[in-house]
């Protein structure tokens, strides 16, 4: 089994996502055999920013790339293979000024490719990865589950479901920053639905 572990947290091994992501993981992998995890920490390893450059770069014709062009081309196509090559996803999210981890919208902005893992069709967007279980860990320092303060979740369905990948189970990890009480029963909370989560 091949698991692909994304983190996002801006402050490393200090993140609560980085440590509650390495949670599923350690879970994931103690009932399934061979794993195999692949870390992409988009905090420590950054991709550059969707800008005109990558945005015409993953949109050229091979033949007329540029060496800059291929450069970027590749490093789409490489975290493209990561997320085909995994049985199973489990991606860090934090909630940092109500949304995603601009390192995040920069993975995503690498994955969402016309002709690779999205086309469009007379029904409309088609996904073209093939689906696999994502495990998303939306951790932050307030409640915002159901709200119209929670943007994050719901772009996150939105995008990955454009690729392709519809099976999103997602586990809100709320109110780490609301004080020690809260946080010990955010996270003892958290421990508790591990169990059927992963
Ligand atoms: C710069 C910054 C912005 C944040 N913005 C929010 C926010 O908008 N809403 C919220 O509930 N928590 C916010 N938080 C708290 C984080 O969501 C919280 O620390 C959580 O644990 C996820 O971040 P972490 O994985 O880096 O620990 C913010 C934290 C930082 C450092």
């Amino acid at each position: 089994m091949k698991i692909l572990s994304i983190q996002s947290g801006i402050f490393g091994d200090h993140s609560n996502s980085t440590q509650l992501v390495k949670q599923v993981v350690d879970k994931l992998s103690r009932e399934a055999e061979n794993v195999i995890v692949t870390e992409r920490d988009l905090s420590t390893q950054p991709l550059p920013y969707f800008d005109a450059e990558v945005a015409m770069a993953l949109n050229s014709d091979a033949p007329n790339r540029t060496a800059a062009q291929q450069k970027i081309v590749a490093l789409s196509d490489l975290l493209i293979e990561e997320v085909k090559e995994a049985d199973a996803i489990v991606l860090g999210l934090p909630m940092y000024n109500f949304g995603i981890p601009a390192q995040m919208k920069s993975w995503f902005d690498l994955l969402a490719r016309a002709g690779v893992t999205f086309t469009y069709t007379e029904q409309g967007p088609k996904g073209l990865l093939a689906d696999k279980p994502v495990y998303v860990v939306a951790a932050r320092g307030g409640v915002h589950q159901g709200q119209p303060s929670d943007s994050q979740t719901p772009f996150i369905r939105t995008i990955l479901g454009f690729i392709g990948l519809q099976d999103v189970r997602i586990v809100y990890v709320e109110g780490l920053n609301m004080g020690d009480s809260a946080k010990a029963e955010s996270l003892s909370k958290f421990e508790t639905e591990l169990v059927e989560f992963a």
